[in-house]
């Protein structure tokens, strides 16, 4: 298997991560819209984010990793307008279990595997990425085709402030960098372009992926609560999140969907300014082949783009957005 920090084989669409699930199965509804154009073919599978011990989360999972709901009730949609919330909380049976089903292990084109530490201190997240690691080491004479890993770094648990990811980020690239294979930080629109930018300068950094969810009530100068949400205030508490009036133990969720699409594309446009050279694989908003025309300019050859909540959003256009990204880019 070669190694290498080049990520152009991973090709220039590529899936959310959660959105396909853990092995690419996708979800039960996945079936019945295939027919209609919810078909990721000519996309990169990326697994959703794997944690090293088996972790609850909200939404109950089968046996076969499939939401035990048929409607997961810590998903909540505004399908008119394009845009949901989400609190699934990395469900999931921890990566050891994931490892052992061996079905990473027989993919035979590139993909990516997600991890996160989730622990509360920063000890013990280091502890915890340790053990991923040795157990990924174990595993990857096994893998057939060449493997990525995105580490993801949006986690309410762990509710790093800016200024302390970027030290947070180099610490798991040096942890992780022993497995010699390209290494993708996910971060936020909440993380300022200068702080992308150190993360992007480590050698172990194969490239950036942008965006995760913003949690519920953040960056209120920039996306309108009150419009999307009816929310009193501009700057609401969880408790305005229509997942928390669900349930409390949902918290306010995260938004995906479309607000977020105006706020990559100026993300990107100062990562540039700033002088981010690395590789970017952007999403947050991609619901139509049109917003692939508008981002497509602004990326350079050996970006990408990566698709999501289009997925229950807007799944006939899943396709098209597909073929459209793999003509522009
Ligand atoms: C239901 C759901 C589950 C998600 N699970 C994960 C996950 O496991 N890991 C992760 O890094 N991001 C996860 N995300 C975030 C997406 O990967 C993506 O970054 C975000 O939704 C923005 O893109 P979009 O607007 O195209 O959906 C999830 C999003 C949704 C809607």
């Amino acid at each position: 298997m070669e190694k290498s920090n080049n990520l152009e084989k991973f090709g220039k669409v590529w899936n959310a991560s959660g959105v396909t699930n853990f092995f690419g199965d996708g979800y039960p509804f996945h079936i019945f819209l295939k027919p209609f154009g919810l078909d990721f073919r000519g996309s990169t599978f990326v697994a959703k984010t794997a944690t090293l011990r088996p972790r609850a989360g909200n939404m109950p999972l089968r046996k076969n990793f499939m939401p035990k709901e048929w409607n997961p009730k810590c998903i909540w949609m505004n399908w008119l307008r394009g845009y949901a919330l989400n609190s699934v909380g990395l469900s999931g049976p921890g990566a050891k279990a994931l490892f052992e089903m061996g079905r990473w292990q027989k993919r035979k084109e590139p993909f990516v595997i997600s991890f996160m530490s989730v622990e509360d201190a920063p000890e013990k997240r280091t502890e915890e990425l340790h053990q991923f690691v040795a157990l990924f080491r174990e595993h990857l004479p096994h893998f057939q085709a060449q493997v990525a890993l995105q580490i993801n770094f949006s986690c309410p648990n762990v509710g790093l402030r800016p200024e302390e990811i970027a030290e947070e980020v180099t610490k798991e690239l040096d942890i992780t960098s022993v497995l010699k294979i390209p290494l993708i930080p996910k971060i936020n629109l909440e993380i300022p372009v200068e702080i992308a930018k150190k993360i992007s300068d480590h050698p172990a950094c194969a490239g950036i992926c942008i965006t995760n969810t913003i949690p519920f009530g953040h960056m209120p100068d920039r996306i309108d609560w009150q419009k999307l949400f009816k929310t009193k205030s501009k700057t609401p508490g969880q408790e305005e999140s229509p997942l928390y009036k669900r349930d409390p133990k949902f918290g306010g969720g995260g938004l995906s969907g479309k607000p977020l699409f105006p706020l990559l594309c100026e993300w990107i446009k100062n990562a540039r300014s700033a002088g981010i050279e690395k590789p970017l694989n952007v999403g947050g908003g991609i619901l139509s082949p049109k917003d692939v025309q508008k981002i497509a300019p602004l990326l350079r050859k050996g970006d990408s783009i990566f698709i999501g909540s289009v997925a229950f959003l807007r799944p006939w256009n899943t396709r098209g957005i597909i073929r459209q990204a793999n003509r522009l880019l």
